[in-house]
């Protein structure tokens, strides 16, 4: 029988959809769309990456978008970062908490961030001793390429306990199991979920999905009957990687809360609400494709007024 345990809605939008927007998005609007997507209820929020100018441009004005919303209470506001560097900016910006990608795969890593896994982990080693400096830094390490790999295809479940160990050696509490691609299938994502936990019950454990092939719901459902309680999304579905080939969105936040509201499961998230920060999305990226279910279907009109809403 399928659980009933609340999740947690991790919006990862405004850094995974935007770095693989094109269109450069000014400042007050990112700021504005982190507001609302506070205001739906959402406990943590991606804001963007500390990343080189030149690699995202997207993300040339990451500070200030730090500087415009880090007032906001009740909610975790985190920065993807790739090397030290963009640590110590993220640390220096005030953000307590971080998420340090790298690739269980050597070619997406290398495509990614220019360095194998090993040398990543090199720096998650020295991030993590910049971060005794900040007494209340978390740092969460974003396990890229978990359920496949555009170049190498298949992902070896040795080499994912390999790096998840190496990642705990070093300190590490909180690590998202990434299908960057969406390459998982339900099966498989049960089969690795299940190992993960079984081999460190003590990590807390996320996981990121994309809606490439049509799998991302079926992919966090089959997570979620696993055991795994914090998920990542993307307002309006629009996401993907520019060092990913193929990838397209994530699974959008409002389908995301739909179903597990539908299903009793808790997520503390306004849906209506939501839904007008997708079409707030639509309004300021009229030109970029949305790949929201709920945004062109609507809720059924007989649970507009339902009280789990
Ligand atoms: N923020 C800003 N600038 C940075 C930086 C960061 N996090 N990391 C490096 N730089 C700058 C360096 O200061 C240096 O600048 P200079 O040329 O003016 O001296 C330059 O970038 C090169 O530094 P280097 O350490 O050699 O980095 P690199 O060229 O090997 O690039 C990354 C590595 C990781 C910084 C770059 O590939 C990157 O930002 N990738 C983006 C990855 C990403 O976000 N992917 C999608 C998410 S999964
Ligand atoms: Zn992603």
């Amino acid at each position: 029988m399928i659980p009933n345990d609340p999740v947690k809605i991790v919006e990862v939008g405004p850094r995974d959809s935007l770095q693989n927007v094109c269109e450069y998005l000014e400042t007050g609007k990112k700021i504005n769309l982190i507001r609302r997507l506070a205001d739906c209820g959402i406990k943590e929020i991606e804001l963007g990456s500390f990343v080189h100018p030149g690699a995202i441009p997207q993300f040339k004005d990451i500070k200030e978008v730090v500087d415009g919303v880090i007032s906001i209470k009740g909610v975790k506001l985190t920065t993807l970062v790739p090397n030290l560097k963009g640590a110590q900016k993220a640390f220096q910006s005030g953000l307590k908490q971080i998420v340090f990608v790298f690739s269980v795969s050597q070619s997406h890593n290398f495509s990614n961030v220019r360095r194998t896994p090993d040398e990543s982990l090199e720096e998650l080693k020295k991030i993590k001793e910049l971060s005794s400096s900040y007494p209340e830094a978390v740092i969460r390490v974003n396990l890229a390429t978990t359920f496949g790999c555009p170049f190498e295809i298949r992902v070896k479940k040795k080499d994912i306990l390999n790096y998840i160990e190496k990642t705990v050696e070093i300190g590490i509490k909180e690590i998202t199991l990434c299908d960057s691609i969406g390459f998982g299938n339900p099966k498989q994502v049960e089969d690795i979920v299940t190992t993960c936990m079984k081999n460190f019950p003590k990590i807390i454990y996320n996981a990121h999905f994309h809606n490439t092939r049509g799998l991302g719901l079926a992919n966090a459902l089959a997570a979620y009957e696993s055991g795994i309680r914090s998920f990542e999304s993307s307002i309006a579905g629009l996401g993907g990687c520019p060092f990913t080939p193929g990838s397209s969105g994530n699974i959008a936040t409002e389908d995301m809360v739909f179903m597990f509201e539908e299903m009793g499961i808790e997520t503390g998230v306004d849906i209506q609400n939501l839904l007008s920060v997708s079409r707030y999305m639509k309004e300021i990226l009229p030109d970029v494709n949305l790949e929201s279910s709920l945004l062109r279907a609507g809720i059924p009109k007989q649970l507009d007024n339902d009280l789990h809403f």
